[in-house]
């Protein structure tokens, strides 16, 4: 019999998405501002997320993980997608990335933020994290929505 595919959804299970995450190899983050995030279960088991975080009109893309062994399946572009959908549902007109893996932001059409562009997050909070330029050269990115 053929395993059941993975099955999103809205989740509010801070605790399953920061553990994903941590395990993913991201730094532990405190996810606050979120006003929105979605899961992928495979059964009961939390093995993607996303959320989504809003301080007053940037909008942006937080706790982006898949567990290992269902990567390169295409569940990481989708959960973009339902971010960015419902960003732009929201009233946002760009999203913002601090994008630790900038390769698979920029072939979903992120770009780096030019001169003259409204603030988007700054890596000044990666600064303190003992993986920044060690394990992890991460890029501000940004999408028109
Ligand atoms: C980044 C991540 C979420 C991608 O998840 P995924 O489910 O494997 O992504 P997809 O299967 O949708 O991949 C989409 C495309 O991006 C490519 N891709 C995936 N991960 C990539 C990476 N780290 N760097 C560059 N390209 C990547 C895939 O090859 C695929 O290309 P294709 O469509 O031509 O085959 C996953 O690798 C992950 O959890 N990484 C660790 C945590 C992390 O870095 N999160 C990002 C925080 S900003």
């Amino acid at each position: 019999m053929k395993a059941q595919e993975p099955v999103m959804r809205p989740t509010e299970d801070y605790a399953a998405m920061k553990k994903l995450a941590v395990e993913s190899g991201l730094e532990e983050g405190t996810l606050i501002h979120i006003i929105s995030s979605f899961g992928f279960y495979d059964g009961s088991e939390l093995i993607g997320c996303a959320a989504l975080r809003q301080e007053k009109e940037v909008y942006s893309l937080e706790c982006l993980a898949v567990r290992e062994r269902f990567r390169y399946q295409g569940l990481g572009s989708r959960l973009v997608a339902t971010i960015e959908k419902d960003a732009k549902a929201r009233g946002a007109k760009r999203l913002w990335a601090l994008a630790r893996a900038p390769n698979f932001f920029k072939r979903m059409g992120y770009r780096g933020a030019g001169n003259g562009q409204e603030a988007g997050p700054s890596l000044t909070s990666c600064a303190n994290c003992p993986q920044f330029r060690r394990d992890c050269s991460p890029e501000v990115l940004l999408k028109d929505l």
